[in-house]
């Protein structure tokens, strides 16, 4: 299923704060609108930020009343500016402004003809977003045995991608080849993308999943009830895998256990020119953590962090799935000449 969509000038996406109890659609009209619906995470998950960035842009060019290339080009800088502004971790966001506004800058012709190269370059993100996952399922599918369960982190589905997901891809390709498995799902603290995305898209497709909190990661794998781990990633840079806070715990029981850690992630989000402390954590809103949905669970003015990513470091990693092969960890040194 599509995740997000250019309708003649809007922006249709489910939003995703709303999910499991309500299926709310966005419309969403204007770089604006698209930059409080990232900001808010009703737009989350790497790959869908890229193609949101790119519709972002897209929106700003559609609905311009500029009459030169120079004041359109001045308007989608400033409304790559304000996309990129809302998440500092997601390479993705960044690479989608880019690649749009790179596009409408060698773009030839008229006004109106810029314009339609920067949304036909923002569909064709999206477009190549969904065929990638499909390849990264397909390649990571050989990993998984029949009967394997499969323990995964925060988000990374259909919902986080614009069809199909990263590590859920991987999942429903096994899936869909009549591999029995299992997925256990961490609920994902603070904002419970585990328990309310990975959960409510895998018992929709009928795809066996068992909700746990996250401190009951260890516990399950020192009871042998998983075969291995498979995350997404928000930016691979050249030590390490940026992943929703949590990602770096379970990566550490894991290795502890044996059981082999996989990322799973499109080429979109590799980010070679940067290691660990070149990257900004985005630290969010302490109501996050003192409360869970409006309901308050800790006291008034409790200090609180809030970082909404963690970096797990290679060593940790058995393999990252991409959509063009599996990189096993032998191959890792080669990432620092950029060579994926
Ligand atoms: O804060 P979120 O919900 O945008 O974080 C999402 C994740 O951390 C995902 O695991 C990651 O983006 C990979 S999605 C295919």
């Amino acid at each position: 299923m599509r995740m997000i969509k250019w309708q003649n000038g809007t922006v249709i996406t489910p939003d995703q704060t709303k999910l499991p109890l309500l299926e709310v659609t966005l419309e969403i009209k204007s770089v604006d609108q698209m930059a409080e619906a990232i900001k808010t995470l009703r737009v989350r998950g790497a790959p869908l930020l890229g193609a949101a960035a790119g519709f972002g842009v897209a929106l700003a060019a559609y609905h311009s009343n500029a009459k030169t290339k120079e004041k359109l080009l001045a308007e989608l800088e400033t409304a790559g500016t304000v996309i990129k502004r809302q998440r500092p971790t997601a390479v993705n966001l960044f690479w989608g402004v880019d690649r749009v506004l790179n596009k409408a800058k060698s773009a030839s012709g008229s006004v109106e003809e810029l314009k339609a190269a920067v949304v036909e370059e923002a569909q064709k993100i999206a477009d190549e977003d969904a065929a990638q996952n499909r390849a990264i399922g397909k390649n990571g599918s050989v990993l998984i045995k029949d009967g394997d369960t499969i323990l995964t982190h925060c988000n990374a589905g259909e919902l986080a991608t614009v069809e199909y997901g990263t590590a859920l891809g991987v999942v429903r390709a096994a899936w869909e080849q009549g591999k029995k498995i299992k997925v256990i799902a961490d609920e994902t603290r603070p904002l419970l993308q585990g328990a309310r995305l990975t959960t409510y898209e895998l018992k929709r497709d009928g795809i066996p999943v068992t909700l746990i909190t996250d401190n009951m990661a260890g516990y399950v794998m020192s009871k042998g009830l998983v075969n291995l781990v498979i995350v997404g990633a928000d930016r691979i840079v050249q030590d390490a895998v940026f992943n929703k806070i949590g990602t770096y715990s379970v990566a550490v029981l894991a290795h502890e256990h044996k059981i082999p850690f996989y990322v799973a992630a499109p080429k979109s989000t590799f980010d070679l020119t940067c290691k660990v402390a070149d990257v900004e954590v985005e630290e969010r809103k302490p109501e996050e953590v003192t409360h869970i949905g409006s309901v308050q669970i800790a006291p008034n003015g409790v200090s609180v962090m809030n970082p909404s990513f963690d970096a797990t470091p290679l060593k940790y990693v058995t393999a990252i799935i991409t959509e063009d092969r599996v990189i096993y960890a032998k191959d890792f040194g080669k990432f620092r000449k950029g060579k994926v």
